[in-house]
């Protein structure tokens, strides 16, 4: 039989060269020994985290200088550039694995959940067919039902893993709407920016976002719910879903979730819990207590990318009400159809707006492979204990500094005696100027604050005084010029 007889379209595979090219020419042992520089340069620098600035803010010209040029049309120095993209633009950023880095959200991402994000893309994984993904899929499946149980959902409890907290928030709101029809849904003026904008974008007319004021602890008053509910239906409205936050990015606040969730069973409106931030909690048992009425939510997103130690990105949103999501999402187009639908078979990309999707659940799946559910537990103890920390430091120097909110779930707001915001907010950059740490302002109730956010298991009590110790140093001195 001639060659062109041979019905196989691929070489013999004795034929082939025993290290297949890479798609595009790099030769393997290069890969390899690039690869292991990479892991170096993030180890070292890793090890080192304590002594870089905690944020670095370059000058857009000058980072455009040396990260641009014009468009490289020959092959270039893979050294050169993997050196240029450590030391200028990934220099340039803040390092939320700093231990004092303590603004907006840190992100304390764990050793382990870093290599099991590396695997999934090393291997090109596409999580989106059972099919194509059986074995990622079941992967996801796990770690979505090992979370749920960390945090005491009920039984049944259905997710995806999404890119962050507004995907997570936009999806539970997609899964409302399509259970519950169009209707009004309740949030208040601390809830976090991206829900309303997720409203928006869904096609929530503006007299179906009702904001209603927070209490004076910043959560969302059930009273003030009720009347808001009855005022609807008296004008005609149809009140569909309250969206609740567990741990506000402000204050760390949490809603009252016990009254929100019998006000929904009895209203039959949808609960959507916002715990992007403050869920995790709920995996150690002072957080299961502040978080209690968590496992009533019809719907929950959280960010493990925030407070269970894995990098970017890295959302969830679970649903209580088992099929919800893919009576929401699934789509069966004619292109798809070999797709195989068994038993205990998922088609992630039938859970969400993602079709094409990498495997975000290998870091989490092999980080709580490799810490096991008590180390996270203590690592989120750690967090909450070190705001107390803060709390009792500020306290102990009220000559200084006044609480404005007590330490929840990891943040503590705080106000420099007699200074104002303009004052708070040149403290702070002066502070992140200097790379010692990096702390944000915020505002309650149109009074301006200090915030810090303590969710990194590695910040120690020095840390924290020696970045209120530099606070109070600059409110101190006299503005400059
Ligand atoms: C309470 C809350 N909800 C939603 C979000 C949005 O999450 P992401 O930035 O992951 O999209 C945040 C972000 O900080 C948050 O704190």
């Amino acid at each position: 039989m001639s060659d062109q007889d041979d019905p196989r379209p691929f070489p013999d595979p004795a034929q082939l060269p025993e290290v297949p090219p890479d798609t595009l020419g790099l030769d393997a042992e290069e890969m390899r020994r690039l690869g292991h520089k990479v892991v170096d340069m993030v180890v070292d620098r890793a090890m080192a985290r304590g002594q870089e600035p905690a944020i670095r803010t370059g000058d857009a010209a000058d980072l455009r200088d040396r990260l641009g040029g014009p468009l490289p049309e020959a092959p270039g120095d893979p050294d050169a550039a993997l050196e240029l993209m450590a030391e200028v633009a990934l220099a340039h950023q803040q390092h939320g694995d700093h231990p004092r880095y303590f603004a907006r959200v840190p992100g304390p991402a764990a050793f382990a959940a870093i290599l099991g994000e590396w695997m999934g893309t090393g291997f090109n994984t596409i999580c989106a067919s059972w099919g194509g993904a059986s074995g990622p899929a079941t992967v996801e499946l796990v770690a979505l039902g090992w979370l749920s149980e960390m945090l005491g959902l009920p039984a049944g409890t259905e997710g995806v893993l999404l890119s962050g907290g507004s995907m997570g928030n936009l999806t539970g709101f997609a899964v409302a709407r399509a259970e519950m029809g169009p209707g009004v849904a309740y949030l208040t003026d601390q809830t976090h920016a991206s829900l309303p904008r997720n409203l928006r974008a869904l096609g929530f007319a503006g007299d179906e976002i009702a904001r209603l004021p927070a209490d004076a602890r910043w959560r969302m008053s059930a009273e003030t719910l009720r009347a808001a509910i009855s005022r609807d239906r008296a004008a005609g409205r149809r009140p569909m879903m309250v969206v609740a936050t567990a741990g506000a990015t402000n204050t760390g606040a949490v809603d009252p979730l016990p009254e929100i969730a019998d006000i929904c069973a009895s209203e039959g409106l949808w609960l959507h819990v916002d715990g992007a931030y403050g869920a995790p909690a709920a995996i150690t048992e002072e957080g299961r207590a502040a978080l209690a009425g968590l496992d009533r939510a019809d719907s929950l997103a959280l960010d493990p990318h925030k407070w269970l130690f894995q990098p970017y990105d890295l959302g969830v949103c679970l649903v209580t009400r088992p099929g919800a999501l893919e009576r929401s999402f699934a789509i069966h187009p004619e292109y798809l159809r070999d797709v195989r639908e068994g038993a205990g078979e998922v088609n992630f990309g039938d859970r969400s707006l993602e079709l094409s999707r990498r495997s975000r659940a290998l870091k989490l799946w092999m980080s709580l492979r490799t810490y096991g559910a008590a180390r996270f537990r203590q690592a989120v103890r750690d967090g909450i204990a070190c705001a107390e920390t803060a709390e009792a430091m500020l306290r102990a120097a009220p000559e200084t500094w006044e609480v404005v909110t007590p330490a929840q779930l990891g943040i503590v707001c705080f106000a420099g005696r007699g200074a104002d915001a303009a004052a708070h907010e040149a403290a702070a950059r002066a502070l992140a100027e200097s790379g010692y740490a990096c702390v944000t302002t915020t505002s309650l109730g149109g009074r301006s604050v200090l915030r810090l956010c303590t969710i990194n298991p590695l910040t120690t009590e020095d840390d924290l005084r020696g970045t209120l110790d530099r606070l109070a140093a600059a409110l101190a001195a006299p503005p400059a010029g």
